[in-house]
């Protein structure tokens, strides 16, 4: 996918978080979740690869105000955040600080590779975009997200086994069934789907480290 297709896909879903945040600030709200638990719930499946014994890097697509360095800071990652929305990324400067051990910039690649990859929440809202080039979308960040890992690579989605009257066409609902055999066949053969944790998603995890 080119920038310019790129930049049509996400500038209106820059648009919509950064409304979010204006409005609700840095609460779970203000990045779209619907609570602190939810969020947490999802830092828990996403992280459960990273081996937290040894020193880890992270980068994180779509790191909104920085929660998941909040969630991993007790173990000092190098943590490397970006973001669409500029908006976020100052929130996430102001609450966690320019550091040498968390770094926030605007974008949507990362500038370093990292042990891990991490993205949550950002395969959600498609707003307008058709199902064809949102999927594209989405695979295309799976390269980016193998291409600049080491150790492996986490991301969520909203599941196509949603309850239908909870289901909404701004949002996109992926075949988890699909992404795992996307995964395992082109990544790695060491894939884990998590579908067990109460939210309509799942996370999928990619281990290149086994
Ligand atoms: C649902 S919010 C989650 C924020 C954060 N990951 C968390 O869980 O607290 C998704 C965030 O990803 C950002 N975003 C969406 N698509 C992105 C992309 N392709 N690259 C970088 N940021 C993106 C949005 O601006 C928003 O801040």
């Amino acid at each position: 996918m080119a920038g310019a297709s790129y930049s049509k896909v996400l500038a209106p879903v820059n648009r919509y978080y950064t409304e979010k945040i204006k409005l609700h600030g840095t609460t779970s709200l203000g990045v779209d979740w619907n609570s602190r638990e939810s969020q947490e719930l999802r830092f828990k499946q996403l992280t459960q690869m990273i081996d937290k014994s040894k020193k880890f890097s992270v980068n994180d697509f779509g790191c909104g105000y920085g929660s998941l360095y909040g969630f991993l800071k007790k173990h000092k990652p190098q943590y490397y955040g970006f973001d669409i929305s500029t908006e976020m990324v100052e929130k996430a400067k102001q609450t966690y600080g320019a550091s040498s051990q968390a770094q926030f910039k605007t974008g949507h690649k990362p500038w370093k590779k990292a042990d891990y990859g991490i993205a949550s929440g950002i395969f959600n809202v498609r707003l307008k975009s058709g199902n064809a080039p949102w999927k594209k979308y989405i695979l295309k960040t799976l390269d980016e997200m193998n291409a600049s890992s080491l150790k492996g690579f986490s991301f969520n989605c909203l599941t196509k086994y949603s309850d239908k009257p909870k289901m909404r066409p701004y949002l996109y609902y992926a075949d988890p069934l699909f992404l795992f055999d996307y995964c395992k066949k082109k990544y790695s053969k060491s894939v884990a789907l998590l579908h067990d944790y109460g939210l309509y998603e799942f996370t999928i995890l990619v281990r290149k480290d086994i």
